[in-house]
């Protein structure tokens, strides 16, 4: 298992480019299940995630291959077996989202029930409702969804649940409301840009598919989709940790590769506390000033404050000069950030759903453990302005989400090393 180890104190200067989105290149891979010829995926990053998706595929019969430039080509080759086990979702959750696409394009999934993860509970009811209202009949056997449907017919659905929307269940109910017979109407559906990203993808492949980024999702179904070529979104949470680790440690840093309407509520939280967004010629320009302020944040559906920066956004605000408090309504037990970073000096309340913040004058280096991928980036930021050597073990949960986070934060200026066991 690797390691990071990172000698804070550098402050970031230069370029970055942010890659593609993981959430938005994972349903759009399980997608190319609904074509019949292939499609071209660019900006695919390399993570292990897309590795994992890629051998997922290759199970369901689909060659998925990933040039040096993140172009992916993926082809169908055999429809016959459209079982995802147990082994592959268990490593990666995301894979719930080929239910949708080979219910659809095979009349029948078997797809391992996904369990909790680090981040807590993360129920797939509102997937199934969704699917039921289309018409497929689905059971449980042996830890496994087995849904069946001669022909999905359209229908409304309404998407929204305790937490609010849910991004991969409307992801998975669009992807077979697309080859439904008539109209389906997902209400409450979630808007996150990698959502609409998908409807991109899917509307070149010959879907009808209107009002995605909205909380109304209006798909007509057809009888076929064919292959075809899209570029991936950038990654928002990416450019978001990039935008945190430049305010962290006073530095300047212009972002390639951004959507900074994606992030409206990020750069808005960021100027709050006293960091400089600017739009440029070349991207995103981030610099920040000497003192930090403190806020209050919760996190919430976009287009709110993500769920997936809370925990980096959380490593910013130790170093601020007051009282913070972080909420979380999204994933309320998504706090295993709190006790790693009480290792390096933080001064960290948790009451329920909500982190309180009080501001140090500096953060030490220890050896601390990443317990899931957000988790893990919050470290690796900690580590950065840490006084002395933060060794951050575990990393390859940041593996499955950051695309050589320690190669472009090296390019950056700063001092860390992946070392390997081997
Ligand atoms: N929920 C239900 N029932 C469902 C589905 C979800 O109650 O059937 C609840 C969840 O428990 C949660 C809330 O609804 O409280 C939102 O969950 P959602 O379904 O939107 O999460 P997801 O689609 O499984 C995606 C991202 C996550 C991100 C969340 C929230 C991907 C591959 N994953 O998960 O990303 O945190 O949306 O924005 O797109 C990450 O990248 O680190 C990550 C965890």
């Amino acid at each position: 298992m690797d390691t990071f180890v990172i000698n804070g104190g550098a402050r970031l200067r230069g370029a970055v480019t942010i890659s593609g989105a993981k959430n938005s290149a994972l349903p759009i891979m399980a997608g190319a299940l609904l074509a019949d010829g292939a499609s071209t995926i660019a900006g695919v990053p390399d993570l292990a995630d897309v590795r994992a998706m890629a051998e997922l595929l290759g199970d369901l019969g689909a060659a998925a291959t990933r040039d040096g430039d993140g172009r992916m080509q993926i082809s169908v080759a055999d429809e016959g077996n459209s079982h995802a086990c147990y082994d592959r979702v268990r490593k990666m959750r995301a894979s719930i989202c080929v239910l949708g696409p080979l219910l659809a394009k095979r009349g029948k999934a078997r797809v391992a029930m996904p369990g909790g993860c680090a981040i807590g509970s993360r129920p797939i009811d509102l997937h199934l409702r969704g699917l039921r209202a289309l018409g497929a009949e689905i059971e449980l056997d042996g830890g496994d969804i087995v849904a069946t449907a001669k022909k999905l017919t359209g229908a409304e659905i309404f998407l929204g649940g305790p937490f609010g929307s849910t991004v991969l269940g409307t992801a998975n109910v669009m992807m077979a409301a697309v080859l439904a017979k008539g109209t389906t109407t997902i209400e409450a559906a979630a808007c996150e840009p990698e959502i609409q990203d998908l409807a991109e993808y899917l509307n070149a492949m010959g879907a009808i598919v209107r009002g995605a980024g909205t909380p109304r999702v209006i798909i007509e179904g057809v009888d076929a989709l064919r292959g075809a070529e899209h570029t991936v979104t950038p990654d928002r949470i990416e450019a978001g940790t990039f935008l945190i680790a430049a305010a962290l440690t006073n530095g300047e840093v212009t972002l390639a590769n951004v959507r900074l309407d994606h992030m409206l509520a990020v750069v808005d939280k960021l100027r709050q506390i006293g960091v400089t967004v600017e739009a440029g010629a070349d991207g995103a320009v981030v610099s920040s000033a000497r003192r930090l302020e403190p806020t209050d944040v919760t996190t919430q559906p976009y287009p709110g404050f993500p769920t997936d920066l809370q925990a980096q956004l959380m490593t910013l605000l130790c170093l601020a000069d007051g009282n913070s408090a972080l909420t979380e309504k999204i994933f309320p037990d998504r706090f295993m950030h709190v006790a790693e970073l009480l290792r390096m000096g933080a001064d960290i309340r948790k009451e329920g759903p909500t982190a309180i913040v009080t501001g140090v004058k500096r953060l030490v280096g220890a050896p601390v453990m990443a317990s899931d991928l957000r988790a893990s980036a919050a470290l690796v930021l900690a580590g950065l302005v840490a006084r002395g050597s933060t060794v951050v073990s575990r990393v390859y949960h940041i593996d499955r989400g950051y695309e050589h986070i320690e190669v472009k934060l090296r390019a950056l200026g700063a001092d860390i090393q992946r070392v390997s066991d081997e």
